[in-house]
């Protein structure tokens, strides 16, 4: 699939966002390698750490539907839904990524469907802590 498709299903996902504290509504949409899409958003807790940010989601929904091979994701963001900057990927959701996915995942940063960038997971997640780590 195409990156712009993807980052055109990453902005419709971002409706979904469950953000009644920080405004800031993400969007994601995660590619298998088979060509499904997972789209996820980010939800919110009064209690602040239970929040699960957008590419999270969309990761445990793949996951949990038995999905384990990843080729992209992509992800926007902005306050009020409103994408005014490139939305990159927290620390937490770069080490979930590195759990399921090679050095050559690619992780899409949108701005609206024809403007947007691209990373791999090694670049943004350089040394990574893995399985083989603790082997
Ligand atoms: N957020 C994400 O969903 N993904 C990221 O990678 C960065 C942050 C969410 C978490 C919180 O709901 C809001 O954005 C503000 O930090």
């Amino acid at each position: 699939m195409e990156h712009k498709k993807l980052v055109k299903s990453a902005i419709q996902a971002m409706a979904g966002a469950y953000v009644p504290y920080s405004g800031f509504k993400v969007g994601a949409a995660l590619l298998t390698k088979s060509g499904k899409v997972y789209t996820g958003c980010n939800i919110e807790n009064a209690a602040f750490s239970p929040s699960n940010c957008a590419e999270r989601t969309a990761f445990f929904k793949a996951v949990s539907e038995g999905e384990k091979e990843f080729a992209a994701i992509a992800i926007v963001g902005g306050l009020e839904g409103k994408i005014k900057e490139y939305c990159p990927p927290c620390g937490v959701c770069r080490q979930v990524m590195s759990e399921f996915c090679a050095d050559d995942f690619i992780i899409i940063l949108g701005k609206e469907d024809d403007e947007y960038k691209s990373y791999t997971l090694a670049e943004l997640l350089p040394l990574r802590f893995s399985e083989k780590d603790i082997r």
